[in-house]
């Protein structure tokens, strides 16, 4: 009998977890249990993990899969190599909707992120279900979907996060983002490798559909993230300091609610390395 309780936060995605305490040393069956809700609720809560710091962290993201660094550009954090220092007062705004770093071949299989400091109010996260999406639409639109391939950057249009009276600070974290550019192509659709579940891979890095002009690319891309992000999709967490989420990368996309100002939020996020994405034909 499972001494985990998994109780569902929103009606299409997410899911609160309790009765574990997150660490390198989970026992196997917990282990499954967790992987099994991510695989079905596509993001999955914990609350009050404040005894885990960065080494207990990647050591339970190890259970999920290999660590990687933390980003293909910007600098871990000192000391640990697999952990993204997400401290919004350095600059980090990318406020908009994404799955994680979808601008390389491999993208991330999921994410472990840790709340350190949150406002009291204000930065919540969004995630929403790309399965789901694809799901609702009509079958006409799916089928022309399942054949669309798009183009991913990390060239982020970051006149478009820059508030206007911080375009310095935009251009700064520009500057680190994208100081290697990354390109690569992936189906607008994916198939998931392990539940057999059609996704939708698009998000704000990608760019273009190939073979469209990009007038009709923007117009195109522009229509299915309406979709992918309606709120019907959707699931928005309000944190705590020591909460974690872990979401399925290749099922959801996420945006933080940048509504806090100046006031400190830091969370750490480690990643855990991925598969190319395949789509519905092989
Ligand atoms: C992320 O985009 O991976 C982080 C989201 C957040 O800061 O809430």
């Amino acid at each position: 009998m499972s001494s985990l309780s998994i109780v569902p936060v929103a009606g299409r995605i997410g899911a609160e977890i309790s009765g574990v305490r997150l660490g390198g040393d989970l026992p196997p069956g917990v282990l499954a249990e967790i992987r099994l809700a991510l695989l079905g609720h596509k993001v999955v809560f914990f609350r009050g993990q404040d005894h885990l710091d960065e080494q207990s962290q990647v050591a339970f993201a190890r259970l999920l899969g290999e660590p990687t660094a933390a980003h293909p550009t910007v600098p871990s954090l000192d000391g640990n190599g697999h952990i993204l220092d997400l401290d919004y007062r350095n600059g980090h705004k990318v406020d908009r909707w994404h799955t994680d770093v979808t601008f390389v071949d491999r993208p991330p299989l999921a994410s472990v992120l840790r709340a350190i400091t949150v406002p009291a109010a204000g930065g919540d996260t969004l995630w929403a279900n790309t399965v789901t999406a694809y799901e609702h639409l009509p079958a006409a639109l799916r089928a022309l979907l399942d054949q669309l391939r798009a183009v991913h950057t990390n060239q982020y249009d970051y006149g478009r996060v820059a508030t206007a009276d911080d375009p310095d600070r935009a251009r700064k974290y520009a500057e680190v983002f994208a100081s290697t550019v990354f390109e690569t192509e992936h189906p607008v659709v994916r198939v998931h490798p392990e539940t057999g579940e059609r996704s939708i891979l698009l998000g704000d890095f990608a760019k273009r559909l190939a073979g469209f002009t990009a007038h009709d690319s923007a117009a195109l891309i522009r229509l299915i993230q309406e979709h992918v992000t309606e709120v019907e999709n959707t699931v928005r967490w309000r944190w705590s300091p020591g909460d974690v989420a872990i979401w399925d990368n290749r099922a959801t996309q996420h945006r933080v609610v940048h509504d806090f100002g100046d006031r400190p939020r830091r969370l750490h996020r480690v990643t855990i390395a991925g598969e190319v994405p395949v789509g519905v034909d092989g």
